[in-house]
């Protein structure tokens, strides 16, 4: 899919699908004025009839408008005028592109930089049209035996039409940053849907590994539990004993010329699947714990965005991997095993594994000397019953970095949501065995898990993100979301000066 910037006159473009938008009450955009008078009032007609009542999102095809030079016009709804918001910018272009795609139009020129949205530029609209296109467009069939040439779109190319020069470059600067966030997206989902038996921890390293030759700027090493064990990472490797599939720990150093920053280390669970264990979950929706190396596989997702673009700052990326199952070998509820920090642990639950494997992870991240470390994991139930399907939860030691993942989150439209760690909910962690459990109890899951975190990120700047709810989506959309990878690119991107 390419992406074009361009300046232009609405009425003179000659294109197989030209979009435009109209609000509510029949109030026509600026482009849509100019092609309503050019066509001798086409708009107001069709508006006229009732069949498009201007819900953002909503579209209406027009075929071969009189006085035009496009094959085919197409309306989409921008709500009301005044409330033109983020989230309905974003509706809107996902309804404009689901709607062109089903037709044989291969390229489609749109006219909806001009909308006004809130404390929003023509980078910001041209980047949230990229990542809403591509998203529209994803298509995973890797594990279907026929690939139906029918289900790829034939839509190849969109032109955004911008006001004037200055315009395009701030649009061409949005699409740069939309198209690598969106590979990043579309790379973290397709990984998230792979099953577990073709996405193992070592694939997992393979794809990383795939990153590094691709960039010279990223340097990829893989760790397996030899090197592990010789590391003292006894947490990560006690999870990954109950499984066949070896574990891995992936390296990843982005290092581009003239960055002089300590690193951001950005640590993602790699469970690529987690059966729960001796503590077994129930048959259900078992499936979907393939999602849960969604984390890591985010991880991967903006280290390749960066890469791409080039940003000029040092990232190193940290994922622990391995399988969760429960086995003769496994951890069994009351085993007690020490972590690479020499903390020891009481495993009461064998399912909050996640833990275990990310707090060797975080203790490795030391070696680097961070500025900051990220964690993003799948972690609880527990926050996704807090905060549901739409917002990731963000906890953290350092204010000013949880307000950077914040901010970073309502740019990109892939939100957070901040919970305390306070002190109080450490106690819930005590073991009479043990340093610490592995488990706080019945109350505030999402809370106790990010407490566990911390007790391995003392002393460094470190915020978790708990992506359980956004990392996929249930029920006839199941799938990978590539959460929270959007958030992640915006992160780097603020902290890199634009
Ligand atoms: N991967 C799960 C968390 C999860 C569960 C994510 C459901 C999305 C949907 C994690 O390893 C886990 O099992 N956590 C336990 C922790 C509990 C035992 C303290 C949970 O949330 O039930
Ligand atoms: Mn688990
Ligand atoms: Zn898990």
């Amino acid at each position: 899919m390419q992406f074009l910037a361009k300046a232009g006159a609405a009425d003179k473009l000659r294109t197989a699908c030209l979009i435009t938008a109209v609000f509510e009450n029949k109030k026509l955009s600026p482009g849509a004025a100019a092609l309503d008078k050019a066509s001798g009032g086409a708009i107001t007609e069709a508006l006229k009839s009732g069949d498009l009542k201007g819900k953002a999102g909503q579209t209406l095809m027009l075929r071969k408008p009189a006085g035009l030079a496009c094959e085919r016009l197409l309306l989409v709804g921008a709500g009301k005028e005044e409330e033109l918001g983020d989230a309905a910018y974003r509706k809107l272009w996902q309804g404009a592109v689901n709607a062109v795609k089903d037709t044989a139009a291969k390229e489609a020129t749109v006219l909806l930089l001009e909308l006004p949205v809130k404390g929003r530029d023509a980078r910001w609209k041209a980047g949230q049209a990229v990542e809403a296109a591509s998203q529209a467009l994803y298509l995973f069939d890797e594990t279907k035996s026929e690939k139906k040439p029918e289900d790829r779109p034939v839509l190849a190319k969109l032109t955004l039409v911008t006001a004037n020069a200055a315009e395009t470059r701030a649009a061409e600067a949005g699409i740069r940053q939309g198209e690598a966030t969106a590979a990043g997206v579309a790379l973290a989902r397709t990984l998230g849907n792979l099953p577990g038996n073709i996405c193992t921890p070592s694939y997992l390293g393979e794809q990383a590994k795939a990153i590094g030759r691709k960039y010279k700027t990223v340097k990829v090493n893989v760790l397996d539990a030899k090197a592990m064990e010789k590391l003292g990472m006894g947490a990560l490797l006690s999870v990954a004993k109950g499984s066949r599939q070896p574990p891995r720990l992936i390296v990843m150093e982005y290092k581009p010329a003239g960055a002089r920053n300590k690193p951001v280390v950005l640590v993602g669970k790699g469970l690529t699947f987690d059966a729960g264990g001796i503590s077994l979950k129930p048959a259900a929706d078992m499936d979907q714990m393939k999602f849960d190396m969604c984390g890591g596989a985010s991880v991967l997702g903006a280290m390749q965005a960066i890469a791409e673009l080039g940003l000029k700052l040092n990232v190193v990326a940290v994922v622990p991997s391995s399988e969760n199952l429960p086995d003769g070998n496994a951890n069994k509820p009351g085993d007690i095993v020490t972590a690479m920090s020499g903390q020891t642990i009481e495993i009461l639950n064998t399912d909050a594994e996640g833990r275990l494997i990310l707090c060797d992870a975080l203790t490795y991240a030391r070696r680097f000397n961070p500025e900051v470390v990220i964690d993003v994991a799948t972690l609880t139930g527990a926050c996704v019953v807090a905060l549901g399907k739409h917002a990731a939860g963000v906890l953290g030691n350092d204010q000013d970095l949880v307000d950077g993942l914040l901010a970073a989150g309502q740019t990109s439209g892939d939100r957070a949501w901040q919970l305390p760690l306070w002190d109080e909910y450490q106690e819930q962690l005590k073991s009479n065995f043990a340093d610490v459990a592995n488990v706080g109890g019945r109350y505030a899951g999402a809370i106790t898990g990010a407490c566990f975190l911390s007790r391995f990120t003392k002393d460094l700047r470190w915020a978790h993100l708990d992506v359980a709810g956004v990392a996929w989506a249930e029920g006839g959309d199941k799938g990978a979301t590539g959460r929270p990878v959007p958030l992640l690119v915006q992160y780097l991107v603020d902290r890199a000066g634009g």
